[in-house]
């Protein structure tokens, strides 16, 4: 096993996913990407939403399938999630873009994030997704490095959330 890899849902053990909700909790931080964060109050329901949602079945109107994976290491310990849309809607294309990622609080700093997006690229191009788009808030400097590190050019047109200026990339 290598030492971190991406994995479907299905491949995560329900008491490291657990933990890895309980991480998040417990620094009072919201789950980031909300695609992680349970439905179901049982794991396998759970495994079951995301795999329907990949598939595009069961999502609100209006929104559009994504895959969600998980960061694991050789311990099957779950270090953080990405979920990445299958395409864009109007406001995924000003933010939100193609792929949203997170890592647990007590995981930060290592490069893991650096990590999950370069993994999560080859994933997106499996999908068929060449020009991928990646936004983040401008205060977010550990996203933004992240995304630079992994070749993001910005786009000149920045987009707004809550009065926060939202920087979009591109990756191609
Ligand atoms: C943003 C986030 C994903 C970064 O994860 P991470 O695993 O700590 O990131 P890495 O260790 O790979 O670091 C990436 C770069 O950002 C820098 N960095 C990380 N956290 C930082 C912070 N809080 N402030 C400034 N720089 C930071 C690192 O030093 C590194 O820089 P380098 O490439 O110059 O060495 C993580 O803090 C997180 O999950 N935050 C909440 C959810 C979120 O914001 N997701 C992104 C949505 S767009």
């Amino acid at each position: 096993m290598k030492e971190i890899q991406l994995v479907k849902p299905e491949k995560v053990k329900e008491e490291a996913y657990q933990a890895y909700i309980r991480e998040w909790q417990s620094a009072e931080e919201e789950i980031i990407p909300h695609a992680s964060i349970p439905k179901s109050k049982k794991f396998e329901e759970q495994v079951e939403n995301w795999r329907r949602e990949e598939l595009g079945l069961g999502i609100p109107e209006g929104w559009v399938s994504g895959s969600l994976f998980f960061l694991i290491n050789r311990a099957e310990k779950v270090l953080g999630a990405v979920h990445i849309r299958h395409e864009l809607t109007e406001t995924l294309f000003q933010r939100g873009g193609h792929i949203g990622y997170g890592i647990r609080p007590d995981e930060r700093k290592k490069g893991y994030a650096t990590e999950i997006l370069k993994l999560s690229l080859r994933e997106a191009r499996e999908l068929g997704i060449n020009d991928v788009l990646i936004t983040c808030d401008d205060d977010n400097p550990g996203s933004y490095k992240t995304i630079e590190s992994n070749g993001g050019v910005r786009d000149p047109q920045d987009a707004e959330e809550n009065g926060v200026l939202v920087r979009r990339y591109w990756i191609r």
